[in-house]
């Protein structure tokens, strides 16, 4: 791999958008000024299964300024129904509650939204189920877990285990969780019918983690060229996988605008609708068990997971994946088995499979190590393998170890093991005698991935700018910041001298930001174009010529596994009286090759903590079974960490580069700051209270 000569790569320099985000000119998808819009808002179905009989908008209609009211009876057919949560209102069928059977089209956002309550609906209900338990007999194995094998098995882990000296068989649950961006899903549709000669041309601005891959899915859908097609998104306000495709909204904004005759129609989803419509992260039901000789040595491992997807489309999650590269051990297995219920489809959220995954791995460790009388990083380090447990290969960079003893000394770990024994809790008592105070550490892993297809275009312009154009996005990541560093770098130029265009489908195609690859990918792409473009054009480039090519394959990827790693500390309180938890401290270290720009990496890290200590104490979906939908679904009610929850958060990395992933030397860090964290609080409440909390959230009725 030729690495590219670092220069702006590691400043910490602050965000090219940074300016336009604090005063308000950044545009977000629902912000673009358009002339005479219109606003959707949805009728969504009260039953979980059946099939809408009949739905009177009279009343809607008759309302002043309502522009139209579509509905499963009226929408013209799409070109492509196969992906069922994506074909709406293509015929009266109802899979789960919540579901868009219909929209009306108003001149103001109140219109909509009030006439589309007025929509009198008819169903013919049938009993419905969407309930996940273990005990459920119609559990199947899915084809792929996110294009992973389902099961795997290496040895014999029934003999190793009943042999075993030490051993843990627990289970472990983590329930529903929502994604919640701080900006909620939003798009502006705009249908002109004879824009290109007679052809017609769809303008989208979205709030999406890729303008090109949702092009790619909604084109063929209406029918039409990808070249038919604009998709907008310079500035997002979060995704955290939720946005990584398109979802019903933007094919209901699409329908709408098909029907306005050139009007735009803005289409922002509620707070609410989101909980039906955007995606979750599955709860799961998981069985691990580990065997271990005295000196704690693990000699077995499997992790059998239940999960659930929806019967409309099939999202099995790889929840186990992480478990078949963590940890040495001649004899492991692992499963995954899905319920597919009547229920919205699940998808992507912060390190999907990862994080509940690496939750119950990393309790169950932490139980290991109790066992055994080890440290707990102790127990790790003996378990480390040598090279990838699952491929045979060798790292290209597992600095696990270096990232637990470097995180161990900066939290002041060894004051742990220095404990009397005497005190009535495992870790020790506040000075004032209320709190029950502990320290837990788990560890982290999240495979270092470079997507292949993104092309990039660099233009020389008369103003002696170099105009690098990638269709990527920046979901508040930083990507503007750091594709801007990165091709200076591989330019050798100055950084004033590039400038980037990005989240565009006018760009050269990108891939999503999803993955914690956004930025290898993409940066490897401008990488190779600036190389090629010096080669063509040399140092001194005449002005109008340009370079496009495209992300060049990696050999080494054939060679190495390319993963992430980091070790997470945390210091729990437990109030003894009221069972109330306070985090006074997070730490994380981490191992994501080099830093492309130290300020909006470490962002990320402690981003991903928050959202993990968000995942160990609060946020937790309740579906109610009876009626099928999700009641906890407002930000009052579905709890997520805050400031006050959020004390003395750091996160850093060691000073390294990994020579193979990419030229760049840097893993990804979008999503490793969450894995492993929730088990670090976890184990840090079990060494304050000695109470053992496997189903998460913990909440104070848990540790009382
Ligand atoms: Mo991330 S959950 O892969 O967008």
């Amino acid at each position: 791999m030729r690495m590219i000569e670092p220069g702006y790569l590691g400043n910490p320099m602050e965000r090219l958008d940074g300016s336009a985000k604090v005063t308000g000119t950044a545009l977000y998808a629902f912000e673009h000024p358009v002339e005479n819009p219109t606003y959707l808002h949805a009728v969504q179905a009260t039953v979980a299964l059946g099939r809408v009989v009949s739905m009177k908008t009279e009343l809607a209609e008759a309302l002043q300024g309502v522009v139209a009211v579509i509905t499963v009876f009226d929408t013209p057919r799409l070109a492509d129904t196969e992906d069922r949560e994506l074909s709406v209102l293509q015929d009266p069928a109802v899979h789960f509650r919540g579901q868009f059977i219909g929209a009306v089209i108003a001149e103001t956002p109140e219109t909509a939204r009030h006439a589309a309550g007025l929509v009198q609906v008819e169903y013919d209900e049938l009993p419905h189920d969407s309930e996940l338990r273990a005990d459920r007999d119609d559990l199947y194995a899915p084809e792929d877990v996110n294009g992973f094998a389902a099961d795997t098995t290496d040895g014999d882990v029934e003999s190793a285990f009943v042999a075993a000296d030490v051993t843990i068989d627990q289970t472990y649950t983590t329930p529903l969780e929502h994604n919640n961006p701080m900006e909620p899903h939003a798009c502006i549709a705009i249908w002109e019918d004879d824009a290109k000669g007679g052809r017609a041309c769809v303008t989208l601005y979205d709030s999406t983690q890729g303008v090109h891959v949702v092009r790619e899915t909604l084109a063929p859908m209406f029918g039409l060229e990808l070249e038919q097609m604009r998709v907008v998104a310079p500035h997002v306000g979060g995704g955290f996988g939720s946005k990584g495709s398109p979802h019903a909204h933007n094919v209901l904004a699409i329908l709408a605008a098909r029907r306005t005759a050139g009007r735009p129609v803005k289409f922002a989803l509620t707070r609410q609708q989101m909980f039906a419509i955007v995606g979750y992260r599955t709860s799961t039901i998981q069985h691990l068990r580990l065997g271990a000789n005295t000196h704690g040595l693990l000699t077995a491992m499997s992790h059998d997971v239940i999960e659930q997807t929806s019967k409309i489309k099939e999202y099995a999650e790889q929840t186990a994946v992480a478990t078949r590269i963590m940890y040495a051990t001649p004899n492991r297995s692992t499963s995954h088995r899905v319920a597919a219920l009547d229920v919205a489809v699940p998808f992507w959220m912060r390190a999907p499979g990862e994080t509940p995954g690496m939750y119950a791995v990393e309790v169950a460790m932490d139980e290991l190590a109790v066992a055994c009388g080890l440290d707990p990083i102790e127990l790790r380090v003996r378990n480390e393998p040598e090279v990838d447990p699952e491929s045979g290969k060798p790292w290209s960079g597992r600095n696990l170890i270096d990232c637990m003893y470097a995180g161990a000394e900066r939290f002041g770990w060894k004051d742990r093991s220095r404990r009397d024994g005497r005190r009535p809790v495992r870790g020790g008592l506040s000075p004032d005698g209320n709190w029950m105070v502990g320290t837990g550490m788990a560890a982290a892993t999240y495979p270092a991935m470079t997507n292949p297809g993104s092309k990039a275009r660099i233009v020389f312009g008369a103003d002696r700018i170099y105009t690098v154009q990638i269709g990527a996005a920046d979901i508040g990541t930083g990507t503007w910041t750091a594709l801007t560093q990165i091709a200076a770098d591989a330019l050798e130029c100055h950084i004033e001298e590039v400038r980037l265009q990005i989240g565009d489908t006018t760009f050269p195609f990108a891939t999503v930001a999803g993955g914690s690859a956004g930025i290898s990918s993409w940066g490897s792409t401008i990488v190779a174009a600036a190389r090629q473009f010096r080669a063509e054009h040399s140092a001194t480039p005449l002005a109008g010529v340009e370079t496009t090519t495209e992300t060049p394959e990696n050999p080494d990827e054939d060679v190495y596994s390319m993963h992430s790693f980091g070790a997470h500390f945390v210091e729990a309180r437990v109030h003894r009286e009221t069972g109330e938890i306070r985090i006074p401290r997070m730490l994380g270290a981490f191992s994501i090759g080099r830093a492309i720009n130290a300020k909006t990496l470490r962002s990320q890290l402690i981003g991903g903590m928050t959202m993990g200590l968000s995942m160990a104490l609060h946020e937790e979906s309740f579906r109610d079974n009876r009626f099928g939908h999700v009641m906890t679904h407002d930000l009052a009610s579905y709890h997520i960490s805050t400031n006050a929850d959020v004390q003395d958060i750091e996160a850093f990395w060691l000073d390294e580069t990994d020579a193979h992933v990419n030229p760049m030397g840097s893993r990804g860090a979008g999503e490793i700051g969450i894995v492993g964290a929730a088990a670090a609080v976890v184990n840090a409440i079990y060494d304050a209270t000695g109470v053992r909390v496997r189903d998460l959230p913990v909440t104070a009725d848990k540790v009382l």
